[in-house]
């Protein structure tokens, strides 16, 4: 081959595939200029030819199996983009091992497997890239393992799910309730027709344990990490956290302490003063706090077809820089220490509680008594809403806490909802600090 081209082997022409495809051939003169070698695709893996013909690929380079791919000598760089873990896992290792450098967007693989890849690219000696895997479009993994290389991160905490953060924004502005969001967010094409993964946490964990693996050398597991998703989320909080001073957002957290890493996902009071209340809609932001640098906060669309697309590539020129320069490799796993992660009872932060309890005298102070008894202390309580039933009048009261353990405001939860003064306990939200 031409030794001013550089072969890729396309493995998926989705959504983000067929933006790699688009970006390759509109940016092409600035690539190359940039680059000094023309990157050219050499084979595409997909299982239905309709999808690279469309595309104008032509179907000679066309193939539905990953042998073909393996087996040219002139692909030098696997780049995949089918998602999900198998095959795009043994597809990954397989290529790495045989000295083929891969990028990939896949964060269920990078999450999970991180390890194992990492294994997988010091044996073939070659480079595996991922900057697509968390915040889309947002140069973040490179800023961690690269620029604020230098720093101690005390904590990275992300807005890393456009979908959500679509989902809150839309109920903060118009007042409308989880449902109709989810279904405006399916209806823009934002939330896919099963949103669990996105609703649920579960996307933004993944995403939360490659951030906090770099950040923290120590390997984060999406197991690990504590999560809970959105769906419990009611106009009603919002509104109070309006009225407080604060916006509900999904909050991926990742923080460092002495011997414990605490990672994890949930929706949260913010504060308004906070550098990430201000990102709305489908944006993603993540907000890193480094010894030295102090607090910096990366922004961008994390997701969509260019944006995941533009990480794709820039990874990509990223291979072709260390094949240039015989650094291939040089990034190999960082994760050098075995940090604990700290248990969910353990963690401490502040909790904004909805109750709804009997109107009668006696009740605020039956319920403060139980909280006292488990060393939770309270910093506000309001009585905003009476509710006027047939059986008995009952009130809706808000509660704040100072910040304590997890631990002991779930065992004060579980007996202050078997009291008889109280009707329910509507819902429980953590309070991050400003
Ligand atoms: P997608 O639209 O579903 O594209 C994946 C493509 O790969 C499909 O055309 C699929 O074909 C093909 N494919 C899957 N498994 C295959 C196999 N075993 N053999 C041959 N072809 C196969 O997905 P995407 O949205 O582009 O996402 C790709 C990756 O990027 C995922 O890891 C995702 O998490 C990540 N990512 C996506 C975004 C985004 O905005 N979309 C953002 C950040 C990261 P079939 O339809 O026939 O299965
Ligand atoms: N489903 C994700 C989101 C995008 O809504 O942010 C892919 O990571």
């Amino acid at each position: 081959m031409n030794s001013e081209v550089v072969g890729i082997g396309l493995l998926g022409v989705g959504t983000v595939g067929s933006g790699v495809v688009k970006m390759l051939r509109e940016n092409s003169e600035e690539i190359t200029q940039r680059l000094g070698k023309k990157l050219i695709i050499k084979k595409v893996l997909e299982r239905d030819p309709e999808k690279p013909r469309r595309l104008g690929i032509p179907l000679e380079i066309v193939t539905n199996s990953f042998d073909d791919v393996l087996g040219d000598p002139e692909v030098k760089i696997v780049v995949e983009l089918l998602g999900g873990i198998e095959p795009a896992r043994q597809y990954i290792i397989q290529a790495l091992r045989q000295g083929k450098h891969v990028v990939t967007a896949n964060k269920d693989v990078v999450a999970a497997y991180g390890k194992e890849l990492f294994e997988a690219a010091t044996a073939g000696g070659a480079d595996l890239y991922f900057e697509a895997s968390v915040g889309g479009g947002i140069p973040i993994i490179r800023v961690l393992k690269e620029s604020l290389a230098a720093n101690k991160f005390e904590e990275v905490i992300g807005i890393v799910n456009g979908t959500t953060n679509y989902i809150l924004t839309r109920m903060s502005e118009e007042g409308i309730d989880f449902g109709e969001a989810l279904r405006a967010a399916q209806e823009a094409g934002y939330a896919e027709a099963d949103p669990a993964a996105d609703i649920e946490g579960l996307d933004a964990a993944r995403k939360i344990a490659i951030l906090a693996s770099i950040a923290f050398n120590t390997r984060v597991l999406p197991d690990d990490v504590f999560v809970e998703g959105i769906t419990r989320i009611t106009p009603e909080d919002i509104e109070y956290a309006r009225e407080l001073g604060y916006c509900v957002k999904l909050l991926a957290i990742a923080r460092q302490w002495e011997e414990e890493v605490e990672v994890r996902v949930h929706p949260a009071f913010l504060p308004n003063s906070h550098p990430l209340a201000a990102v709305n809609g489908v944006f993603n932001a993540i907000f890193v706090r480094g010894n030295a640098v102090g607090e910096t906060m990366f922004y961008g669309q994390g997701a969509g077809q260019m944006p995941t697309a533009s990480a794709v590539v820039g990874d990509i020129m990223q291979v072709v820089r260390n094949m240039e320069a015989g650094s291939s490799g040089r990034f190999s796993c960082t994760c050098y220490l075995e940090k604990k992660v700290r248990p969910r009872g353990k963690i401490t932060s502040k909790y904004y509680i909805r109750l709804i309890v009997k109107d009668r005298p006696g009740v605020l102070a039956s319920i403060a008594g139980v909280f006292g008894n488990h060393n939770v202390s309270l910093a506000s309580v309001i009585q905003k809403r009476t509710i006027t039933s047939s059986e008995e009048q009952m009130a809706e009261i808000v509660l704040i806490t100072h910040e304590v353990e997890e631990q002991n405001l779930q065992d004060a939860l579980t007996v202050i909802s078997g009291l008889s003064v109280v009707g329910s306990v509507e819902n429980v939200i953590r309070v991050e600090r400003g």
